[in-house]
């Protein structure tokens, strides 16, 4: 990994090849529950590559997408979105403090970003403050137990080589009864929380799919080693996850879409 890897290890190269289905598997049933109207401001949380936020700044009167990630920022701007800017969705309180953000959205929109987001009560505080009292917050991100089959062999592949796996692991999962916990305490009243199995065909392999979001795992490993590991992971995950007949990975995707409401 080189500095500007480290700095930031998204690469929408990757993305577009080995998750090209993470926008795709929901453009049409998450937006549908935005809905978003003419007249409303929308902040796109967590936007990664801008097709949603495309597609959302269509039917509204101004959407803004932000990401932590600069490479992903730049691909959402190559992709024809309007207001994509770097922000670390974890520091959202002081982003709408100092832009002028306060109150300002009608409504979050969220697909498939926040649990890389691991100081949850920060994010869910700061979506808080950029909301209009009464204003909504529509979000679908990965449940309790999402792709259990692929994180538990990372970190088993990372313990063995002496390193804490669980300590690397850059995700978080809940439950719906946790996040309903943490939506309460900061004056959301959810309407709706489900917790659903997708099982996901990947269009490429587990390493792709390990190559793209298991950035952190492989992190402190030697080039030659991230290959072992890759490849250790794929036997290990084969057993339930591989299709000999088509020739295709599946994995164990959960995922928690909910739809809260601040209080007025
Ligand atoms: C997800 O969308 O559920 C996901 C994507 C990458 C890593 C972990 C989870």
């Amino acid at each position: 990994m080189d500095n500007s890897e480290k700095a930031d290890p998204w690469s929408p190269i990757n993305y577009k090849l080995h998750a090209n289905f993470v926008p795709k598997l929901v453009e049409h049933s998450l937006i549908t529950l935005l809905s978003p109207k003419p007249y409303e401001r929308i902040l796109d949380l967590g936007c990664g590559d801008g097709m949603l936020t495309y597609k959302i700044q269509e039917s509204c009167k101004e959407c803004i997408g932000i990401d932590k990630s600069q490479h992903m920022i730049e691909e959402a701007k190559l992709n024809g979105c309007k207001d994509v800017r770097v922000v670390d969705c974890e520091k959202l309180i002081e982003w709408a403090n100092n832009e002028g953000f306060v109150g300002y959205f009608d409504s979050v929109f969220s697909n498939a970003a926040l649990h890389w987001m691991k100081n949850q009560e920060a994010v869910i505080e700061g979506i808080a403050k950029c909301l209009k009292p009464g204003g909504r917050f529509v979000a679908e991100l990965g449940g309790f137990g999402n792709v259990q089959s692929v994180e538990k062999s990372l970190i088993s592949a990372l313990d063995k080589r002496g390193y804490n796996g669980k300590d690397l692991s850059p995700w978080y999962f809940p439950s719906p009864e946790d996040y309903t916990q943490i939506l309460s305490k900061y004056k959301f009243s959810v309407s709706n929380i489900s917790h659903f199995s997708r099982p996901t065909e990947l269009p490429t392999t587990i390493s792709g799919w390990v190559e793209t979001f298991g950035f952190s795992f492989l992190a402190p490993l030697e080039d030659n080693e991230k290959e072992i590991v890759k490849g250790e992971v794929e036997g290990m995950c084969r057993n339930g996850a591989f299709n000999s007949e088509t020739d295709k990975w599946t994995l164990d995707y959960v995922r928690l879409r909910t739809v809260a409401q601040l209080s007025s």
